[in-house]
């Protein structure tokens, strides 16, 4: 008979709608292939499922360097070297390529609990890399609140149809409250098991670079590591800083390196999915 946690893997990328989106925190030591992890997930979800995906911009702009088709959107009042649309409220997303967002800390918080709210006739994906900035532990004031609302919208992007996908090096960075919640942890090398986790810390130290555990919180977990390879370089590697700006400047270079067929899905369809850009 087969060993129940064989198909765990393939829950992280395959959606189910009669389970909804799922929540998956990705922990590892630095170097340890998180970045890589999420963009090969990003990649089945762009080119094989075809949702439409979001991933949070970073100085290192590793998305830029490691997928083929990305489109940059940059938030209003700030302004990047390289980017492709000014969004003022939320990002007119594409299909058939990643939407690269680039915008401040808090406008990420906000952005995640309006998703939450979607009407989910529509899968799509959410890639949060270095989520420590975005629930990071011993927060005050509006920000705690504003928390509090994060860990009920991550129950919520089950029924949303919101797949979510976050990576940290070190769980402890980042709000309890919002911890709790994601139903799937992904194991890299040098990652520390979480608390009441069935996975044993030594079995997480054998683990090569290319090699990951997955768990469901706090029960099955894959009894043999499941590998990825790396993602190879398309562009060459820059930092996108996004800076602020009175009037965005028009950027030397575009990137919009899109595939072909590409449809861009208007606001507010993309939250309010009535599912009729559906292919
Ligand atoms: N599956 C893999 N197989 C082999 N090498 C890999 C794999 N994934 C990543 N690498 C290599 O490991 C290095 C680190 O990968 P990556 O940037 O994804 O790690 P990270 O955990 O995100 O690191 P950081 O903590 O710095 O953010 C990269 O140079 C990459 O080429
Ligand atoms: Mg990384």
């Amino acid at each position: 008979m087969e060993p129940i946690w064989r198909g765990l893997a393939s829950k992280l990328v395959n959606f189910n709608p009669n389970y909804g989106g799922v929540t998956v925190l990705v922990l590892g030591a630095m170097g340890s292939g998180k970045t890589h992890l999420l963009l090969n997930i990003a990649a089945k979800k762009v080119y094989e499922a075809r949702e439409l995906c979001v991933w949070r911009g970073l100085l290192h702009a590793q998305a830029y360097q490691y997928f083929p088709d990305i489109f940059i959107h940059v938030k209003s009042g700030y302004t990047l070297p390289v980017y492709d649309e000014v969004f003022t409220m939320w990002p007119r997303l594409r299909r058939g390529c990643l939407n690269v967002v680039y915008a401040p800390d808090d406008w990420w918080l906000e952005y995640l609990l309006e998703l939450s709210e979607r009407v989910g006739e529509e899968p799509m994906s959410v890639f949060i890399d270095e989520f420590e900035d975005i629930a990071p532990s011993y927060s005050e004031g509006d920000t705690w609140h504003q928390l509090q609302d994060l860990s009920r919208a991550l129950r919520a992007f089950r029924k949303a149809w919101v797949n979510f996908y976050v990576a940290t090096q070190n769980w402890e960075a980042i709000d309890y409250r919002i911890l709790n919640k994601f139903v799937y942890r992904v194991y890299l090398p040098g990652a520390r098991r979480m608390r009441r986790s069935p996975v044993r810390q030594a079995y997480i130290n054998r683990l090569s670079l290319g090699e990951f555990i997955v768990e469901e919180r706090g029960a099955i977990f894959t009894g043999t590591p499941v590998r990825f390879p790396p993602m190879p370089h398309v562009r060459k590697p820059i930092k996108l800083k996004l800076m602020s700006a009175k009037e965005p400047i028009i950027p030397e270079e575009k990137v919009v390196l899109v595939a072909e067929d590409y449809s861009p899905v208007p606001y507010p369809k993309q939250l309010i999915n009535t599912g009729a850009d559906r292919r």
